[in-house]
């Protein structure tokens, strides 16, 4: 699938991070390596979104490293610094401007990265440009002029992808992408990161087992904060210790989540 799996993109070592003295991530080792689509399942309030924002720079662990790309510790960095080194992030709700256009959000997304300095560099018809071609990436072609808050979920969902695609990063960290998607809305994501994954390395944080097991990648169980499992979707599914914690309680057949959220 991907041309070359290469060196390390993500190398979570030791992280440890509390709220109010309960361990959320207790010790974690995780690492990707470029190129990679990966993903990351595990019970409700095993730690999968606390990750991504230490990741993210959003919370600061009181213990670990997170070595991106190699060498370079996110650690102690800000959210917008953790941007600019190409690392960008998807809430589990959408966050687009909705009276904004499909497009002038994207526009507006692709001048993100570089700051003050993206908006107003004198590049406005090739940053035009761009944004049609991630227009027609996430198949948005025909909705480039509608307000954002005329999108169905699914359409915002991937509005919301293409806004990080634009941004030209190297590491896509997706929080439950088909929350709340029809069948057809999912079969479309799963196209979308396909093609994503073929240019970047992706993680993704997924509930959703059936839509998990249409790729042939890694997966990584979280449990209480540290590893519990990792590997091809067959072997972690048929590893009884993520039978127990997990997807004994209604995940196997891949449904969603057991207590909907509703949105
Ligand atoms: N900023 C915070 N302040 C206090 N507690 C937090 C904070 N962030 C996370 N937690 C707690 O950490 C635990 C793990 O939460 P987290 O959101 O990482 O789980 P998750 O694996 O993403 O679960 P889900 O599948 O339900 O999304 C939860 O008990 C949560 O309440
Ligand atoms: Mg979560």
């Amino acid at each position: 699938m991907e041309a070359s799996l290469g060196a390390s993109i993500l190398d979570v070592r030791d992280v440890s991070i509390a709220f109010d003295g309960f361990t959320v991530l207790d010790g974690l080792r995780f690492s990707m390596r470029r190129g990679e689509l990966r993903f990351l399942i595990g019970p409700n309030g095993a730690g999968k979104t606390t990750l991504l924002d230490v990741i993210t720079g959003k919370s600061k662990p009181s213990a670990g490293h997170v070595f991106y790309d190699g060498h370079v510790d996110l650690v102690g960095r800000r959210e917008a610094e953790i941007v600019r080194l190409g690392v960008g992030r998807k809430f589990q709700t959408p966050a687009v401007f909705r009276s904004l256009t499909v497009s002038q959000n994207l526009m507006l997304a692709a001048g993100f990265r570089h700051g003050l300095r993206g908006l107003l560099r004198p590049l406005e018809h090739q940053r035009a440009a761009h944004v049609r071609r991630i227009l027609a990436e996430v198949g948005l072609e025909g909705k480039a002029a509608a307000p954002a808050e005329a999108l169905s979920h699914g359409e915002r969902q991937w509005l919301e992808l293409g806004m990080l695609l634009v941004q030209d990063l190297q590491l896509l960290l997706l929080d439950e992408p088909v929350a709340g998607m029809t069948r057809a809305e999912r079969d479309r994501t799963g196209e979308l990161l396909q093609r994503t994954a073929q240019h970047r390395s992706v993680l993704v944080v997924e509930h959703d087992m059936a839509f998990v097991r249409q790729f042939g990648s890694t997966v990584t169980v979280l449990h209480m904060g540290k590893l519990l499992a990792e590997g091809p979707v067959e072997a972690v599914q048929a590893d009884p210790r993520v039978i127990e914690v997990y997807l004994g309680r209604g995940h196997a057949k891949g449904r969603s989540r057991p207590e909907s959220e509703g949105n």
